[in-house]
């Protein structure tokens, strides 16, 4: 079933959520769910807060927050790149809920994550923005009709930089005109909604460090280069 973006919000914030199963190659208690509302019955993802394994370097208890954060930045550029996304509460407790995507199983996630797809290079530029510390190859989902989004936000928006990603094939080109226009749309966003929705979900200091990854990018109108002071490609990478 092809639902539209609204009826796919309201669905996911209003539907009756139920446990299928784990995902297995999921680092934390990620459930794959139905969610039904009157006749319909869609597949999602729900990670309940509290099955969030704790990490060295993300605050406890925000992974959820930054997935359905990464979510907004994703509808203010337009771009599509992450499935929607809400907090809602569920059968164990407050948790993210997500669209379930189908994707084509053909595909070889690593040849994908090394071509020009033109939807990966806007991932890319997204993933620079909301400071991705965890693009790896599993984490791109191929649509049978061609388009790719991505998913796994839940380590994404540290104030301090972390791009860790598969995607380093336009490092230093310059940006497309496209990008361009987007984020200087999203640094004016920044600014009013949405700026004040990702207050609800991050810190003062992260929700900053955003506006200035933005105003750098602006600045340089390139894709950024992989840092040396960091690892810069996700571990595993698949
Ligand atoms: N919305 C989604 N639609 C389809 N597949 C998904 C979705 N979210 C996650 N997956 C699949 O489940 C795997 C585990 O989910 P992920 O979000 O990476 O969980 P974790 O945070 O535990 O690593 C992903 O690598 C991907 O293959
Ligand atoms: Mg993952």
């Amino acid at each position: 079933m092809v639902l539209k973006h609204d009826d796919a919000l309201r669905l996911l914030r209003e539907a009756e959520l139920s446990v299928e199963g784990r995902l297995v190659d999921a680092s934390n208690a990620t459930l794959y769910c139905l969610a039904t509302l009157d006749d319909a019955a869609v597949p999602v993802v729900y990670k309940p807060v509290r099955g969030e394994r704790p990490l060295w370097d993300f605050p406890d208890g925000t992974l959820a927050g930054r997935e359905v954060a990464a979510y907004l930045v994703s509808e203010a550029t337009g771009w599509g790149v992450v499935p929607p996304t809400v907090m809602r509460d569920g059968p164990f407790g407050s948790g993210m809920c997500q669209l379930w995507v189908d994707v084509d199983e053909q595909v070889d996630l690593a040849a994908l994550a090394r071509s020009d797809h033109p939807d990966l290079r806007r991932m890319a530029v997204f993933d620079a923005v909301v400071n991705n510390a965890d693009r790896k190859g599993g984490h791109l989902l191929p649509r049978p009709d061609g388009r790719v989004l991505g998913v796994d936000h839940g380590i994404c928006f540290s104030a301090e930089d972390k791009l860790r990603t598969l995607l380093w094939q336009w490092r230093g080109l310059p940006l497309t005109d496209e990008a361009v226009e987007v984020l200087s749309r999203l640094r004016a966003e920044l600014e009013g909604d949405l700026g004040e929705a990702l207050h609800e979900l991050l810190t003062v200091t992260e929700v900053q460090a955003t506006v200035e990854r933005v105003d750098r990018i602006i600045t340089s109108r390139r894709h950024p280069e992989p840092s040396p002071d960091w690892p810069a490609i996700p571990w595993p990478p698949f």
